[in-house]
């Protein structure tokens, strides 16, 4: 397949949400790879009958964001460098895309097969990019911001509620003298202990019950509670009232499930609260430095895209040709 085939649908959640109906119908029959994540679905497949198949199938789909070719290419690589996340530089998306990507290409069909060798180099181009330009960046996971802000010194358990993919990738960051593990599903949350067990010996872990009264009295409890769950006004009046009741002072909670829907709900006001919101602000916040390279990586991605429409094995401009292409692409 050449480059200039490759077409990519992007829904932006903020914007717009697809529901799983519209899921089941952009990929129904292996005819497009689709990447869901919480902040975006990105719908991908091979020459622009296959688009025009889903746009027919998808009723939705005049409000994507389109690319194609080259342009397709640097949006994914965009995309898999963590450049396209809110959290920006963020390295977990990457281990999504190939999850997703595995899942995919484990069915046999032939728009795997078109795809297969693009989606390699991709992979290739992001490593390439993140021990590049983003290279130094600092570490940009949730895990890691989720550890600055509760700091190391919590003189208690940390109660980490979820147990998704979210919280696989916080639950290692977390240093605690114990963490407490609660999800509405026991069995999930005892295959994270196991993860952490298995990332760190030391780790004093401890997988509550599934009643929400379990939960309930942990947070009584804790000295930090990090939720990876959405946010549910029932649920979170509950949680916060034993928060409240604690008899400890001080300690955080952060909030991954909770956007700007914060203010006006029960969350308002509640101390030693950091909502995902907030956690982008403060990222927003950050040194010139960090902008900087983001800069770069992202104008690395587009050259990247550049080179692979010149052919897959191009590692460098060739001709006058190739200069005025690199030319177009803004910094
Ligand atoms: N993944 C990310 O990179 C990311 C980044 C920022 C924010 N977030 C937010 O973090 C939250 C979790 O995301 P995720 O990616 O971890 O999703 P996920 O893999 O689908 O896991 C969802 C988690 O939330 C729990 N859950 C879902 N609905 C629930 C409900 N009604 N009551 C109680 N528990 C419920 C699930 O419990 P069960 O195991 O019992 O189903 C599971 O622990 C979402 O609000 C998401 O928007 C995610």
């Amino acid at each position: 397949m050449k480059l200039a085939e490759l077409q990519v649908l992007h829904f932006d959640a903020t914007a717009f949400r697809l529901t799983p109906a519209d899921l089941a119908a952009a990929g129904g029959l292996q005819q497009a790879w689709v990447i869901s994540t919480c902040q975006r679905v990105v719908i991908v497949t091979a020459g622009r009958a296959a688009r025009e198949r889903i746009n027919d199938r998808l009723a939705v789909a005049a409000r994507a964001q389109c690319f194609s070719g080259a342009d397709a290419y640097a949006f994914l690589l965009r995309f898999a460098c963590g450049l396209e996340s809110r959290l920006a530089g963020e390295t977990e998306i990457f281990g999504q895309i190939k999850e997703s990507w595995r899942v995919f290409s484990a069915a046999p069909g032939l728009l795997s097969r078109q795809l297969d060798s693009w989606v390699q180099l991709l992979f290739k181009d992001t490593k390439e990019v993140r021990a590049g330009p983003l290279s130094s960046l600092g570490s940009a996971s949730y895990g890691s911001q989720v550890r600055r802000l509760l700091g190391a010194g919590a003189s208690g358990p940390t109660l980490l509620v979820g147990a998704g993919q979210l919280a696989q990738t916080v639950a290692p960051w977390l240093e605690t003298t114990e963490l407490l593990l609660w999800n509405r599903s026991r069995e999930r949350a005892v295959e994270l202990a196991r993860l952490v067990r298995e990332r760190n010996p030391e780790r004093a872990c401890r997988v509550l019950e599934e009643s929400a009264e379990a939960e309930l009295a942990a947070w009584t409890s804790a000295a930090d509670v990090v939720l990876c769950v959405p946010a549910d006004a029932g649920r979170d009046a509950q949680r916060i009232a034993a928060w409240r009741a604690r008899s400890r002072e001080g300690g955080r909670i952060v909030h991954l499930g909770l956007g700007s829907d914060a203010a006006g709900s029960h969350w308002q006001g509640v101390v030693g609260l950091t909502s995902l919101t907030a956690l982008f602000d403060m990222l927003r916040a950050q040194s010139d430095q960090r902008s900087l390279q983001l800069t770069r990586a992202r104008r690395a991605c587009a050259e990247k895209a550049v080179l692979r429409s010149l052919g897959p094995s191009a590692t460098q401009a060739h001709g006058w040709e190739d200069l005025a292409a690199f030319a177009t692409i803004s910094p």
